[in-house]
């Protein structure tokens, strides 16, 4: 099912976006669901895959990092199922690309699979450069990082792509604009490692934010950037009697990234997250917070917020360090690695199922898997997820609530835990960035990129 599409477009940044259309389809999904007609939901996947499809309820689905400027990327967009996810929300978390042509041509695809997909614009999108000479169709016509990221929003807008608060039937989908800076990295730098600049950085050299007349990596732009939420956010948001699931293409914490010492650059972390977001999370409160940006897969509470990352990232990524970015029910499935044509060009985990509705009938839950400690041999830690350490749902007890919608991989007895490599790590392994010897797979990258230097 598709709903019509309202665009506004040339209106002004604060009225991006109106929820008309998804009050629509809420109104339309209640009707359905007074009925309690919709099938029982028997299997339930981190990813999206045709038999694990829940017909006659709201699924609400993650993803981040798109990056279609990569032709398997954007083909792989292409192979999502039609016709399946009419009454489906997806939230993309930033990271489509900086070309407008592929962003629209991506988002198009999105808008003709999903009943309503959500977006929050990531650092590619604020890039303003040009290609063997594509400059104005690339940036469409934008010379600015905040000009571009304006652009942006208002092609959402005219696409139906949802860029504001809005509530969804008993949930609110919260969008949160960020952006890095480098203060937001408190830990201790590993020696004689180049430090974030242009030279390292590629937003610091695609990123121009003349308008505002901030620099790149400064407190200053962060909280800009942040600011500009201010327009539309939502202070009626009430988190204790609806669910809440906003979404940033940047982290809110340091320990949502691996420690320094494991990244093959580990001064990243000066680029990837934000105090004032975190600050902005902290008063919303969110049941669940999707990210993006790190292309980790993760899901982990911290200070009581469930934040799960599914990225697709990059295909050479997936070639070579798939198991760090996979999410799954099964921590098993950590360990194993798919063909190299399946992982480049079409990973099954994506996107991650994050919250479903099920007003008629419970999920069933599938026991808390264990798993067996050692090396991945994939330059991440294998995880020792076991029973009583697996991430604790959106940091909320029990919460059914009479008819409505609920959460669904939360609450004791249908919680379902998403696993990955380096959130189940830190489910086991505190946290200790005093340490600064590189992790062997760390230093052998860094002795080849010098010896190529
Ligand atoms: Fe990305
Ligand atoms: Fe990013």
């Amino acid at each position: 099912m598709l709903l019509g599409r309202r665009g506004l477009p040339g209106q002004p940044l604060q009225r991006w976006w109106t929820c008309g259309k998804l009050h629509s389809l809420t109104r339309k999904l209640y009707a359905g669901r007074m009925a309690c007609s919709a099938p029982a939901v028997q299997v339930v996947s981190a990813g999206l895959q045709d038999k694990d499809v829940v017909n006659g309820g709201m699924d609400v689905y993650a993803i981040s990092d798109l990056h279609t400027d990569h032709e398997e990327n954007l083909a792989w967009v292409k192979r999502l199922p039609r016709g399946r996810h009419g009454n489906d929300v997806l939230i993309v978390a930033g990271d489509v690309s900086d070309d407008m042509r592929i962003f629209r041509e991506t988002m198009a695809e999105l808008v003709d699979r999903f009943g309503h997909v959500a977006f929050v614009p990531g650092n590619h999108e604020l890039w303003v450069r040009g290609i063997d000479g594509d400059y104005e169709q690339r940036n469409e016509g934008a010379r600015d990082s905040l000009e571009k990221l304006h652009r942006v929003l208002n092609i959402c807008t005219e696409m139906g792509v949802s860029v504001k608060p809005c509530k969804v039937g008993n949930f609110w989908l919260v969008p949160i604009l960020s952006w890095h800076h480098r203060s937001f990295d408190t830990e201790p730098d590993i020696p004689g490692i180049p430090p974030a600049s242009p030279m390292t950085i590629s937003d610091y050299r695609h990123c121009k934010w003349s308008l505002c007349s901030h620099e790149n990596g400064s407190e200053a732009i962060a909280e800009y950037i942040d600011a500009l939420n201010d327009g539309s956010w939502v202070e009626s948001v009430d988190s204790s009697s609806n669910d809440v699931i906003s979404f940033s293409h940047f982290l809110p914490h340091i320990e949502l990234l691996p420690e320094k010492r494991f990244l093959y650059y580990p001064n990243i972390a000066k680029v990837v997250g934000s105090d004032p977001l975190k600050r902005r999370i902290q008063k919303l409160r969110p049941h669940l917070h999707i990210f993006g940006h790190t292309h980790f897969g993760w899901d982990a509470v911290v200070d009581g917020v469930r934040y799960v990352q599914c990225a697709l990232g990059y295909p050479k990524e997936r070639q070579k360090r798939y198991p760090s970015m996979l999410l799954s029910q099964n921590p098993r499935e950590l360990m194993e690695t798919p063909p190299e044509s399946s992982r480049v060009k079409n990973p099954t985990f994506l996107p991650a199922l994050v919250y479903t509705s099920t007003s008629c009938q419970q999920a069933e839950t599938p026991p808390l898997p264990t798993s067996e400690s050692g090396d991945a041999g994939d330059g991440s830690p294998q995880a020792k997820a076991s029973e009583g350490t697996v991430p604790n749902g959106f940091g909320r007890e029990d919460e059914s609530r009479d008819g409505a919608v609920s959460v669904y991989p939360a609450a004791k007895g249908r919680m379902q835990p998403l696993h990955s490599k380096w959130s189940d790590y830190y489910q086991s392994n505190p946290r200790t960035p005093e340490n600064l010897t590189l992790a062997p797979w760390a230093a052998s990258r860094y002795q080849q990129s010098k010896r190529k230097a």
